[in-house]
């Protein structure tokens, strides 16, 4: 069962004099439920009626009787995808202003509701503290690094408490406020204060989530600047945000972090978000301290991540519109990939109990009673939702040597990008201007919607310099002088 608030309000009116409401948290709030990600998944299939799932796809076993596909003949059997410019009544979208007042909300309703579900109406407010301040220097670079909390008030159910961990770096030398990249990061073990940090790229540890699978797919060696020190140097900064300390990345978390807190640490409704929803959240909630911050230049912030971050990345530029620019990195299936692809990962891949969690309630329908060519909406028109703004979408090459293989459906995600193009036309826009698969490491660069594969696998490393190029000509950064010598 879920309890709703159940606050005492304890205002008091004596003798003409009015004194301030508080308000006491109802002591009776059950516990927040202990379940596993098994235990969650099978109570939602129970909510939603759904008697069993399909499988997802394998991608490590190629004689698997589920082996992920990847011949192109069988890729696309939803060829006709939903049209971002036609209303639910029917009637075509021919002006920004329709697009704006009419379709665009009828698009993130239906995400909303079916695919990365619905945030509450009551999330909490959070409080920003500055923990520390230190000099440091990366590479040669000298920066000011800001360590911060953002505690979430949390007096309507105590029992659970939620904090996002976010870092903050800016080179000295800019005389006046920067523009920023914030970073959905990795972190390798738990950190203090949060629910436990997140898996490495590619490697899945919540149970039943298929391995990303592929040959090589690590990081190659580093050569040249880190993306920090590339950023750095066009007179840039970065933020990173640590996902797992406001959202557990797996479904035994749902009933804590900032879901649970919101659910008073009952299990979700159908409708209720998930995970990449949250973690949005949690970026949208970095972006308002950023707005305080006088070293920021707040309308010049941009949101980056890979993989399961990638999803994220692209969930927030949706939802969002704060974020000036996207840096898309290997999101595939339920990231910038359509949905309608059947290609490498699968929505049967999501809705199983590896990975539910990432999606809304509802989304477990599409894997089971209903199917991909079902969903009201795909990847396509998540991206438009991103239009105008600049967005990126990377990725490593599907095949050669240390490339990251064909699970993240690398032509899906271009399939996607093509189809947000009319909607980005629409806006005065420039879209990806070709419907050609392009080679490894041709770039469509020239629009507002941008593509690019790099040689280099699992990673948006290689693709740094392009996306920093393709973002110069929207924000530009103060460069660092070289240092004299
Ligand atoms: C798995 C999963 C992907 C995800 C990736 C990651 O490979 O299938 O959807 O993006 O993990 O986040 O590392």
């Amino acid at each position: 069962m879920k309890t709703y608030a159940s606050f005492v309000f304890a205002g008091l009116a004596w003798g003409g004099c009015h004194m301030a409401s508080a308000q006491v948290a109802d002591t009776n709030l059950p516990a927040p439920q202990e379940l596993t990600a098994e235990q969650d998944h099978k109570l939602m299939m129970e909510l939603l009626k759904i008697d069993s799932l399909r499988p997802g796809a394998n991608g490590m076993n190629r004689q698997a009787p589920n082996a992920a596909n990847y011949d192109e003949a069988k890729a696309n059997p939803y060829p006709t995808l939903p049209d971002p410019l036609v209303l639910k009544n029917g009637e075509p979208v021919t002006t920004p202003q329709q697009w704006w007042d009419q379709r665009r909300p009828e698009i993130v309703e239906d995400f909303d509701r079916e695919v990365y579900g619905r945030m509450p109406s009551n999330v909490p407010k959070v409080t920003w503290e500055l923990t520390s301040t230190s000099h440091e220097k990366v590479g040669e670079i000298l920066v000011l690094k800001k360590e911060l909390l953002g505690h979430v008030d949390n007096t309507a159910y105590p029992a659970l408490s939620v904090d996002i961990q976010l870092t903050l770096v800016t080179p000295e030398s800019a005389r006046g406020p920067v523009p920023m990249m914030m970073e959905f990061g990795f972190f390798f073990g738990p950190r203090p204060g949060g629910p436990g940090g997140a898996p490495a790229p590619g490697r899945v540890s919540a149970k039943g989530a298929a391995p990303r699978p592929g040959p090589g797919g690590g990081p190659p060696a580093p050569t040249g600047p880190t993306w920090q020190q590339q950023l750095l140097e066009q007179g840039w900064g970065y933020a990173t945000l640590v996902p797992g300390s406001f959202q557990a990345d797996n479904g035994a978390g749902l009933t804590k972090g900032i879901i649970g807190l919101c659910n008073h640490g009952q299990p979700r409704q159908a409708e209720d978000w998930g995970t990449l929803r949250a973690w949005a959240w949690g970026a949208s909630r970095a972006l308002d301290y950023l707005e305080t911050d006088p070293a920021v230049r707040a309308k010049e912030v941009g949101i980056t991540g890979l993989s399961r971050y990638g999803k994220a990345a692209l969930v927030t530029m949706a939802y969002d519109p704060r974020f000036a620019i996207g840096f898309i990195g290997s999101s595939g299936e339920g990231g910038a990939k359509l949905h309608r692809r059947t290609f490498g990962e699968l929505v049967e891949n999501l809705t199983g109990s590896g990975e539910y969690h990432w999606m809304g309630g509802n989304f477990l329908k599409y894997g089971g009673p209903l199917n991909a060519g079902d969903l009201p909406v795909d990847a396509h028109e998540l991206i438009a939702l991103c239009a105008p703004r600049p967005t990126y979408i990377s990725y490593g090459a599907s095949e050669g040597p240390g490339a990251e293989g064909q699970w993240v459906d690398q032509r899906g995600s271009f399939m996607a990008a093509v189809a947000a193009g009319p909607v980005y036309r629409l806006l005065g826009k420039q879209d990806l201007g070709t419907a050609e698969f392009p080679a490894v490491e041709t770039g469509i660069l020239d629009g507002e919607l941008a593509f690019r594969q790099h040689k280099g696998g699992h990673t948006t490393g290689p693709n740094w310099p392009s996306f920093l190029e393709f973002a110069g000509r929207y924000i530009q950064g103060q460069k660092i002088p070289a240092p004299m010598d």
